[in-house]
Order: C-alpha cells, then sequence, then structure tokens
C-alpha cells in the first residue's frame, strides 16, 4: 500500500463522492475505498444495489441539482464525465466550485497537448472538461488514463458464443488494468492534502497492444484459438446500432477508430502513485476469463 493512501487526513464524517460507481472503473474505486475505512457518496443514474458504508445519490451528473445533493458533506469527488459534450459540465462546475471538495478528474491519455483541437470527439471532451475545471480554479488532479483492460468485456458475448471476436480496429495503445487506475485513484484521493500532488498523472499499462493482442492474450487465458477480426467501419456501425448503442456514441468510436493516432508512450505513473509497477494485460486475462466463458 502505498504511504499516500496510509496517511488520510480527512474532515470527520466527511465523505468522498465517487461518480460512475458501478461501472468498470468507478466499483474499483468504491471497493477500495470502502477497504481503507473511508465513507462513500456513490453518484449514478440507476440504483445501484446497497453496499454498507456506500451512500448512493440517484441522478444525472450534468444535472445541478443533482451534484449540489451529491456534494453536501462531502470533501473529494472522483470524477469521470461520461457524457459526449462539455456543454452541460458548466452547471457541474459552478456546483464544485460552491461546495470546493478535492477533485480527481479521469480524462484520457490520448489528449495530444499540442494540439488546440482534439481530432477524436471523445478525446476533445476531456480536453474541454481539463481546461474547465482548471478554469475554475479547482487545481483538480487529472488521472489522464489509457485504455482500460475492461473494455475487453464488451466482448464477452461473442466469445461465449464462438472463438472469433469482430469489431472496430483501434490504434494500439498501453492498455491498462482498471484495478490500477483505481488503485492510482484511491492514492490521490487519500493522500495528505500537504503532500498532493496537483500534477498531471499519466496513466498505462506496461505494453502497447493491439485489439489482436489482446484477443491473443484472452484466448490464452482460456486456453482457446481466438481470432480478432476487423470489420470495416459502414459494418461496425451497422452492428453497434443494431445493439442498441446510441447513435452519437458510435459516430464518436467510429471517428475514434479513424483518427485517433497509435500511443506507443508508456509511463511508469501508476507505480508512482501507488508503489507498484502496472499489471500486464496477461494478468488481467487470466484473472477474468471466468467472464469469458
Ligand atoms: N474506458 C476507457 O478506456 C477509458 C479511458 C480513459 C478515460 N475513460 C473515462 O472513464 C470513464 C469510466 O469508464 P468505465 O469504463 O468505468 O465506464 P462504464 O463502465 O461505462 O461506467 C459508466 C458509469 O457512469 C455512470 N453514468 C453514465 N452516464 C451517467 C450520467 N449521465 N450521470 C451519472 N452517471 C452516469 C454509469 O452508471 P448509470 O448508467 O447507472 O448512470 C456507470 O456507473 C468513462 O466515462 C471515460 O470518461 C475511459
Amino acid at each position: 500500500m502505498p504511504d499516500t493512501a496510509r496517511s488520510a487526513d480527512r474532515r470527520p464524517g466527511s465523505s468522498i463522492l465517487v461518480t460512475g460507481a458501478t461501472g468498470n472503473l468507478g466499483r474499483e474505486v468504491v471497493h477500495r475505498l470502502q477497504a481503507h475505512g473511508a465513507h462513500v457518496r456513490s453518484l449514478t443514474r440507476h440504483q445501484p444495489a446497497p453496499r454498507a458504508g456506500v451512500e448512493p445519490v440517484v441522478g444525472d451528473v450534468a444535472d445541478p441539482a443533482v451534484v449540489r445533493e451529491a456534494l453536501v458533506g462531502t470533501d473529494a469527488v472522483f470524477l469521470i464525465w461520461p457524457l459526449l459534450d462539455s456543454s452541460s459540465a458548466h452547471d457541474l462546475v459552478a456546483e464544485l466550485n460552491a461546495a470546493a471538495p478535492r477533485v480527481v478528474y479521469l480524462s484520457t491519455t490520448a489528449i495530444d497537448d499540442e494540439a488546440a483541437r482534439q481530432s477524436d470527439p471523445i478525446v476533445q471532451v476531456h480536453m474541454d472538461m481539463e481546461a474547465l475545471l482548471h478554469g475554475a480554479g479547482l487545481r483538480p488532479v487529472v488521472l489522464r488514463s489509457d485504455t482500460l483492460a475492461s473494455n475487453t468485456r464488451g466482448w464477452a458475448p461473442q466469445l461465449r458464443a464462438g472463438d472469433m471476436v469482430s469489431g472496430l480496429d483501434i490504434a494500439r495503445t498501453a492498455v491498462v488494468d482498471e484495478r490500477d487506475v483505481a488503485d492510482a485513484a484511491v492514492a490521490v484521493l487519500l493522500a495528505q492534502h500537504d503532500r498532493l500532488d496537483q500534477g498531471l498523472h499519466l496513466l498505462t499499462g506496461p505494453e502497447v497492444l493491439s485489439r489482436a493482442d489482446q484477443v491473443a492474450h484472452l484466448g490464452a487465458a482460456l486456453r482457446r484459438p481466438l481470432r480478432f477480426q476487423a470489420l470495416p467501419g459502414d459494418l461496425a456501425r451497422s452492428r453497434m446500432l443494431a445493439d442498441g448503442r446510441p447513435e452519437p456514441l458510435v459516430e464518436a468510436l467510429i471517428a475514434a477508430s479513424v483518427r485517433r493516432p497509435e500511443s506507443n508512450r508508456i509511463t511508469d505513473h501508476v507505480e508512482g502513485l501507488t508503489g507498484r509497477p502496472a499489471g500486464t494485460f496477461a494478468k488481467w486475462a487470466v484473472d477474468h476469463a471466468a467472464e469469458f466463458s
């Protein structure tokens, strides 16, 4: 356990708000905060399953009344912005400013700091969110995460039906285990104020992987000869729409697959925050193999 996570410096009775608390990443953050004995408030649109020590607030993160309620008695926020547009975030930022908690924002390593505009619309939203939070004087700790290993859970239905994963191909990235990102987030959320590093943290896994590489690792974990088949954009679009994904999300994913450049960057920032190196996707695949069979 990193020293930062041992030395919590919190107001008695205060809560940590976790947005996206039932998601792949958020639920890992919640588990860890609970294990540290922190009082957690969660914010999601759907009522979560009850958990001891977790107080749910149900509503939209873009609804200022919901955010105001969630922030009462809260002195730190793990913030995700799951929307495809940052225009409704001004209200959120106003509520954060009024409540003045410590803000840990989950962004993306895909941001190109040299570019005024990002070619990928999802990445642009994260860039806008970072600028909004900084511009409001909230002094957020920004955790830019690479592609989460947990995204591959979306392949589970295909892998239960056969040995082929077909989908959009995207540029290779340093896929990171969401448990490492959660450990890093919790280290920052529980850090003593006087030791808090306000800097930017780039959280990557230890190796750069394509989708075919990830499928191969899953195959090794499952002991099955799995293959990845890249689909052309039009076919991927029609399949995602048929699966019920919202059209703006589908278009954003298609744009990301075409425009997001390959990233060969690997950092040691997970280790810097957690005290141990980032785990491999191969290990993630072994640990989660049961979800795919
Ligand atoms: N996945 C990646 O590779 C990656 C990489 C970099 C950054 N990120 C960022 O990390 C975030 C979390 O990723 P994830 O994979 O954990 O997502 P996820 O599994 O899809 O979970 C999303 C969470 O957000 C909640 N949510 C969604 N829309 C909401 C809204 N309008 N208001 C309130 N809560 C809402 C969901 O619960 P309800 O549905 O009940 O609301 C759920 O708890 C992403 O949104 C993205 O901003 C992801």
